[in-house]
């Protein structure tokens, strides 16, 4: 594939994957609300008592209309927990100021997550044991995509003191505690953005673990702009349609495997 069509690849990807999930997720909620809240105004008033009950029948119900509207299957999860959860943490009658700081500090934490689809959460200790050996012997570069909290590229940065590591996060608080707490490492670099508007070129190992929505958007950009010998190395999350080059378990407790590439000698 030309760079040309690599380039096309790549808006198309973007193009799709920008359209906004918010928008089914507040229908559905809506839909649950307005399908339980009338007939319980009209019909069952004394039902207004019962708080959980209703919000959990809501959250089923939004969670059958996200379905037909195709979302991803973890939005059922989120539809299903979402009234229940806010009617127990109003039952514990906490102050005011509780709803809009816990609503920043999940805003600051899950940056975007509703438009790229990539959640925080981190890879296991083990998970450094994995990419070590991945590692040419000789001093490399790697980058963590969506680095989170950096405490994965922290570690491997003091085991190879030798190389050079790059973070690069979106999400303000993670970014923060990730540039905080790898400030004294030398070796280590931690970028505030989107890896989208990174270049990979110049990386001997890239990883990544974010979730399947990305993962067709980030091999067209590995194979575009990966070095040749370079590895990708996905943690959880194979790249639809393409054979890797090898499948490593790691002996963690979630039973990690990572998916590994070589995006520029596979481009096809
Ligand atoms: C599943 S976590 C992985 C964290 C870390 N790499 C690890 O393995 O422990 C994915 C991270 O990617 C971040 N992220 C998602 N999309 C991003 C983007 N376009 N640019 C930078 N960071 C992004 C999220 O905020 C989240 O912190």
């Amino acid at each position: 594939m030309g760079a040309q069509q690599h380039r096309a690849a790549l808006g198309a990807l973007s193009r799709a994957e920008s359209r906004h999930p918010l928008l089914p997720a507040l229908a559905a909620q809506g839909i649950g609300i307005v399908a339980v809240g009338l007939p319980t105004l009209v019909f069952f008033p004394s039902l207004l008592q019962q708080a959980m009950l209703l919000a959990m029948l809501q959250g089923g119900i939004a969670a059958i209309m996200a379905r037909a509207l195709q979302a991803p299957s973890w939005w059922l999860v989120i539809h299903i927990v979402f009234m229940p959860l806010v009617v127990g943490v109003r039952a514990l009658d906490l102050p005011a100021w509780t709803w809009p700081t816990g609503l920043i500090l999940l805003l600051l934490v899950f940056w975007r997550t509703d438009r790229g689809q990539v959640p925080l959460y981190l890879s296991s200790r083990e998970c450094v044991e994995s990419v070590l050996p991945l590692l040419p012997s000789r001093p490399c570069r790697v980058i963590d995509l969506g680095c989170g909290d950096g405490a994965l590229l922290r570690r491997l940065a003091r085991a190879r003191p030798d190389s050079r590591f790059v973070g690069v996060e979106h999400a303000p608080l993670p970014w923060l505690w990730a540039w905080l707490a790898g400030r004294s490492l030398p070796n280590l670099k931690i970028v505030w953005g989107s890896f989208w508007s990174l270049p990979l070129d110049g990386y001997d190992l890239v990883y990544a673990y974010l979730s399947p929505a990305p993962m067709s958007r980030l091999w067209a950009k590995a194979t575009a702009e990966m070095s040749s010998g370079a590895l990708l190395v996905s943690n959880s999350f194979a790249v639809p349609e393409r054979m890797a080059d090898s499948r490593i378990a790691v002996s963690d407790r979630a039973m990690t495997y990572f998916y590994v590439y070589r995006p520029a000698d596979m481009a096809v």
